[in-house]
């Protein structure tokens, strides 16, 4: 008879939402595995809701992958996991900085080492830079990425902004007059539990490679062209930013406020104004370019690094 099979759960989560999706995935498997959690937790935590300033602040170490130091992890970095399970969200289209700052850490370097690695989002709707950059790090340890599950607000993009931030900014998640519930769906939080019986035949066999094309089948992961699109304007965007607000100084430094502002007003503009403009050359790009973005979706949704 084979050992009972043991999980790790790391995750880093400020609202709970993320706790939830886990906790619906993995309830299933309570019985048929031992399972270990462990949230990661900033040294300094990210107060929420945010103070607008701080959040705007937190983009340009964010995207440079320069996170605020976490805690140490309570479990042994050289104890064996069969599956560890790497919970995380994306912000400013990067990993969370608490998700960077394990990433980087000689502990994760320790655990994740051979080790079959799951990943599972709960985000907005962009998600596909972050996850690249999680895949350079784990192969960067050794790791092998078995599978990625990804849960997002399905709702228009636009609107799925206009939730995200009240929630961020002022805590409410729940519907208004005007604008539905901010984050990931509730019904699409509670239909997360499919995902838990292709985990439980992988972890019984230790047979990794059958995993993500069965999780695709299950639609553990949607993407839509014209939001690859966006994520790559976005992402250079936010690179050239970073690095020109980070030139005058670390968070907190009353040299870079200037670049700050201006970065704050030309964001806001540019994902109000220039939108719908984008969405134009969007659909132009969409109709032209269609076969390789057909191609970037598919790369996108698996689990390999180009
Ligand atoms: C600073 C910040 C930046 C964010 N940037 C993104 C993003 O680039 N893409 C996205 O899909 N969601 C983004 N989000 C939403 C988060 O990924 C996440 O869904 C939300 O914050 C709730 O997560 P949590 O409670 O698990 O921490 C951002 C949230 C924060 C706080």
């Amino acid at each position: 008879m084979t050992e009972r099979p043991k999980i790790l759960v790391v995750y880093y989560t400020q609202t709970g939402q993320l706790r939830r999706i886990i906790d619906t995935i993995v309830e299933p498997l309570q019985d048929k595995a031992t399972i270990v959690y462990e949230e990661i937790k900033p040294v300094q935590p990210f107060t929420f809701p945010w103070e607008k300033q701080v959040f705007f602040e937190t983009m340009p170490e964010t995207v440079l992958g320069k996170p605020r130091p976490i805690e140490p992890l309570k479990v042994n970095p050289d104890e064996h996991f069969d599956l560890v399970i790497l919970a995380y969200q994306p912000w400013f289209l990067s990993p969370s900085q608490p998700t960077a700052a394990f990433l980087q850490s000689e502990t994760a370097k320790r655990l994740l080492k051979d080790k079959p690695v799951v990943t599972i989002m709960g985000c907005r709707n962009m998600w596909v830079n972050a996850q690249e950059k999680v895949k350079g790090y784990l192969k960067g340890m050794g790791a092998k990425l078995v599978g990625n599950i990804v849960l997002v607000d399905t709702s228009p993009n636009l609107v799925a902004l206009l939730t995200v931030l009240r929630w961020q900014f002022k805590g409410q998640k729940e519907a208004t007059k005007w604008l539905p519930a901010a984050g990931v769906q509730e019904k699409d939080i509670i239909a997360s539990s499919r995902f838990a019986a292709p985990l439980a035949q992988a972890l019984e066999t230790r047979q990794w490679d059958a995993l993500h094309p069965e999780l695709l089948t299950l639609k553990a992961v949607e993407l839509k062209p014209n939001l690859i699109l966006l994520e790559q304007r976005g992402i250079s965007a936010f690179g050239f930013w970073a690095k020109f607000i980070s030139a005058k100084g670390g968070p907190g430094a009353p040299e870079r406020k200037g670049r700050l502002t201006m970065y704050r007003i030309l964001l806001l503009v540019g994902i109000f104004v220039l939108s719908p403009i984008d969405k134009i050359s969007s659909i132009i790009k969409l109709t032209f370019r269609k076969n390789k973005l057909q191609e970037d979706v598919k790369y996108f949704k698996g689990i390999h690094l180009r």
